[in-house]
């Protein structure tokens, strides 16, 4: 079932969120954000009036006896500090990692997509504040204060060389459910987690490591690949940007 998320879903989204950021790169995350954080965001999407789901399922329980929560999806502002980005919004989605390919993501991914091609989905409460330090104005994106609507969905993933078929089939994933490739940063991300893990093994070898993998140079890391890849984590990480502009006029 997918619903809409409520505060008392965010224990267990935290969890989701947390083994993503733990081990994987799928997120350039890298640490867990405090609970308190979570629920900051959750406020912010909805204080902007846009969808936050999760999946359900009543038949699993979570410690706390509540439905297992299977995945979970938002949109929340891109670069929401400038009143022209307001009809462009990010999305967020995670599976949890024991229920992928059950169709989850893409109950998830349809929910949002359906709400945003629905025609009422705006985006408010974007606004740039103006006027002089005494006497400041506040101005918001459309009128009447009641947002813009949402016209383009941004899709942002990492390519993850370690994911199925080397991180392509995450990118197929979203062109095959209407997103179209419009960017690509490359060397953008450098997870600090997967350095680490690097250096350590490093460290058992070496006994005056460079401590800080930051300042190897880029020769360095290009020759720590091959380590990097007998033990499973990544390199460089590029990064792909998926913009979809399925709801634009032209
Ligand atoms: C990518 C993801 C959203 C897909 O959702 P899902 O519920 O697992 O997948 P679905 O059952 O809806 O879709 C199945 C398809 O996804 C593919 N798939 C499943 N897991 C995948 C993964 N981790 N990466 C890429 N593709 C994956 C399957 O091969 C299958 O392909 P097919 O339709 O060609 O047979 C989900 O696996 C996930 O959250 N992965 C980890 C986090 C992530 O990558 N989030 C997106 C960050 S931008």
């Amino acid at each position: 079932m997918i619903r809409n998320a409520t505060p008392a879903d965010l224990p267990q989204i935290r969890a989701i969120n947390t083994h993503y950021i733990l081990n994987t790169v799928l997120t350039f995350m890298q640490t867990p954000p405090p609970p308190g954080a979570i629920l900051t965001k959750y406020n912010e999407i909805k204080t902007h009036g846009l969808p936050y789901f999760v999946a359900v399922d009543d038949e699993l329980k979570y410690e706390d006896s509540s439905g297992l929560i299977l995945g979970y999806a938002y949109l929340s502002p891109y670069r929401g500090h400038m009143l022209s980005y307001a009809s462009t919004v990010e999305l967020t989605l995670f599976v949890h990692p024991e229920h992928q390919s059950k169709a989850v993501g893409s109950k998830l991914l349809a929910a949002i997509l359906k709400a945003a091609e629905s025609g009422f989905l705006y985006h408010c409460h974007v606004y740039e504040s103006t006027g002089s330090d005494e006497d400041q104005r506040t101005v918001f994106a459309g009128d009447n204060e009641m947002g813009v609507p949402v016209r383009n969905i941004l899709a942002v993933m990492a390519v993850d060389p370690n994911g199925p078929d080397g991180g392509d089939a995450l990118r197929r994933w979203y062109i095959t459910r209407g997103f179209v490739e419009r960017g690509r940063l490359e060397k953008i991300g450098f997870k600090n987690g997967l350095c680490m893990r690097l250096n350590q093994r490093i460290n058992n070898r070496n006994p005056n490591p460079n401590p800080n993998p930051m300042n190897w140079h880029h020769e360095d890391w290009a020759s720590m690949r091959f380590l990097v890849g007998a033990h499973n984590a990544s390199g460089w990480l590029r990064s792909n940007v998926l913009l979809t502009l399925f709801l634009s006029k032209d």
